[in-house]
Order: C-alpha cells, then sequence, then structure tokens
C-alpha cells in the first residue's frame, strides 16, 4: 500500500481487523520494521486521539516522529496554481509538501473541511495537494470527507465485542451546539457497506448526508424506532450536508439516554459533550466502548504505518 486516504485503500476489511486484533497482542513484533524512518505528523487542526495514537503507533514500529501544528505554526498555505500570492498565503504546497517529504519518509495529515464551502471541501485541497507534490507515502489522519484510522479502529472495537454473524448496528446523529464536519460519519458509513450487518442510519430530516456516500444505505427517520434491538449504537453530530455546514436542529430529543440505548454498545469517536450528545449514564456505564475505541486508534494506525512502511521496503 502507498498511501492511506480512504476506506477504500483496504483490500480486505476481515483481513486488516485480523493483523490489527494481533498487534494489539504483541505491539512491538515490528519494531525495527521503522527503524531511521521518520513520521511526520501535520495538524491544521486540533486533535488528541489522533496525535498521540498515531505518534504511539509510529514510535511502537521503531520510528522517530516528528510533529507539526501547521494551522497556527506554519506559513499560510497557498494551493491554486498560478496564484499571485499578494495577499494572506505565504508558501506554496509545491514547495512545502517537497520539503516535508526530505524530512519525513510518511506524512500523516489532519485538515478538517472548512464547511463554508462544499466545492473545495469536497476537492480535499490540502490532502490531495500533499499527496500530489510530496514524495512520500501519506496518511489521512481526517480529511474534509474522511476519517479513514477511525473507520478501521471501530471495524476493530465492533468486532472484539460481537458475538454475532450480522450485528444491528445503528448511526445515530445527535445535538451538538456547533457545526461539525462529516468525515467521521462517512466513513463509518463506508466501513459497514464492507461488513455483514443490519446496518440503519437515523437523524433529523435535512441531515441527509452525501448520497454518493450513503449510496443504499437504510436511513430511518424515527430514532427510537431505528435503535430497536440494536447490538451497535454509534453516535455523531454532523452539519447539514444539502444546506452545506449549517445547524439545522439542536433538539434535545436526540440526545442518547440508557433507555433509548437498551442493551447496545455506545460507541463514539470522542471528543464527545456529555449531557449533549449523550447522557453521563451511558459514557459512564459498561455499554460505552469509547475508551476502548481510543486505545484501539494506536493498533489502526500502526496497521496502516506497516503496511507502508512493507511497501517501502
Ligand atoms: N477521534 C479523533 O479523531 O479524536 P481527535 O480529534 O482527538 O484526534
Amino acid at each position: 500500500m502507498q498511501h492511506y486516504l480512504s476506506i477504500n485503500d483496504i483490500d480486505s476489511l476481515p483481513d486488516w481487523v485480523d493483523e490489527a486484533r494481533a498487534l494489539k497482542i504483541d505491539p512491538l513484533q515490528s519494531k525495527s520494521l521503522g527503524k531511521d524512518k521518520t513520521m511526520g505528523l501535520l495538524f491544521f487542526n486540533n486533535s488528541l486521539r489522533t496525535r498521540l495514537s498515531t505518534q504511539k503507533a509510529a514510535m511502537n514500529l521503531g520510528m522517530e516522529v516528528i510533529i507539526m501544528n501547521f494551522g497556527n505554526e506554519g506559513w499560510a498555505l497557498e494551493y491554486a496554481d498560478g496564484t499571485i500570492m499578494d495577499q494572506g498565503t505565504s508558501e506554496h504546497i509545491k514547495e512545502a509538501a517537497k520539503v516535508v517529504s526530505q524530512y519525513c519518509d510518511i506524512i500523516g495529515i489532519r485538515a478538517f473541511a472548512s464547511l463554508s464551502d462544499k466545492e473545495k471541501d469536497e476537492a480535499e485541497m490540502v490532502l490531495n495537494g500533499f499527496k500530489k507534490h510530496a514524495s512520500v507515502p501519506i496518511v489521512n489522519m481526517e480529511s474534509s470527507v474522511g476519517h479513514p484510522l477511525q473507520a478501521l479502529t471501530d471495524a476493530i472495537t465492533m468486532a472484539e465485542n460481537s458475538n454475532k454473524a450480522k450485528p444491528k448496528v445503528v448511526l445515530s446523529w445527535a445535538p451538538h451546539p456547533k457545526a461539525l464536519p462529516h468525515a467521521v460519519a462517512n466513513s463509518f458509513i463506508q466501513m459497514m457497506q464492507r461488513q455483514d450487518a443490519d446496518f440503519v442510519i437515523t437523524h433529523p430530516k435535512g441531515y441527509e448526508l452525501d448520497p454518493a456516500i450513503t449510496k443504499n444505505s437504510h436511513i430511518e427517520y424515527d430514532q427510537e424506532k431505528a435503535m430497536e434491538n440494536a447490538d451497535f449504537v454509534y453516535v455523531k453530530n454532523w452539519s447539514s450536508y444539502a444546506d452545506y455546514g449549517k445547524v439545522l436542529c439542536q433538539d434535545q430529543k436526540w440526545m442518547i439516554t440508557g433507555e433509548k440505548l437498551g442493551d447496545a454498545k455506545f460507541m463514539h469517536c470522542l471528543p464527545v459533550r456529555r449531557n449533549v450528545v449523550v447522557e453521563d449514564a451511558v459514557l459512564d456505564s459498561n455499554q460505552s466502548l469509547v475508551i476502548e475505541q481510543a486505545n484501539n486508534r494506536t493498533y489502526a494506525a500502526q496497521l496502516v504505518l506497516k503496511k507502508i512502511l512493507e511497501h517501502l521496503k
């Protein structure tokens, strides 16, 4: 594998899940693979889990890690060709990507959607800019459209916690005071479309995600009906896709409660706003898998880096 940009870069999801679970049992099994190699992590947005778990994953493979908070410490980058750069941008992606490639053997990029310009967001300007102009592999640490490290993590976590051949999995929208991107939900849906599961998406009307992503996935607007007999309830807020980036609803009736959850396991990528997205009683119960999800971020990232390093050999 050369790059890890989306769920589509996974050839066999069941095999990857098994391989990641094997890494979790013996995280230092490939400690010499990344010797004398450098992982560069570039953050255009905040992070806790992605930053530390990807760093840990690289360290487990024997790599050195360098990190830059590009959003507030780097020069403002220009992405368009032929621009007269006499305004706010100081450095072109053409130089920046080539320069960073000289310092790193693999580059991870986190660059969220602006939520103000759908066309630019869908063009994945930052991620694709680095892919185009860098000379080393690129890992998507959450872009405008996808968060494939999180989705791989979620597949691992469900496999660890499922005893059914075909579990019922619900992706539920939940309220949030701020406009949030679609990336986590998009990659989760793409991952679920590759699983043998009874998969249902539930959200208020107006929150339909990109139909090119949801395809023929089952959408149920009645949250309680969607959650009936669920084995896993994956919860995430996202802003409107059709009315791009807008918050259309903050109806607290969509918050996840223990009563609604029933016997299902609760999943969320974190960070989560307590008693807005989900009530304390759920997060503090043993039905919540959120801490184990965060733990599995390391092994998802480690598997991705391992596959890239094996390709570089
Ligand atoms: N889930 C996730 O990507 O967490 P961070 O934003 O903290 O990295």
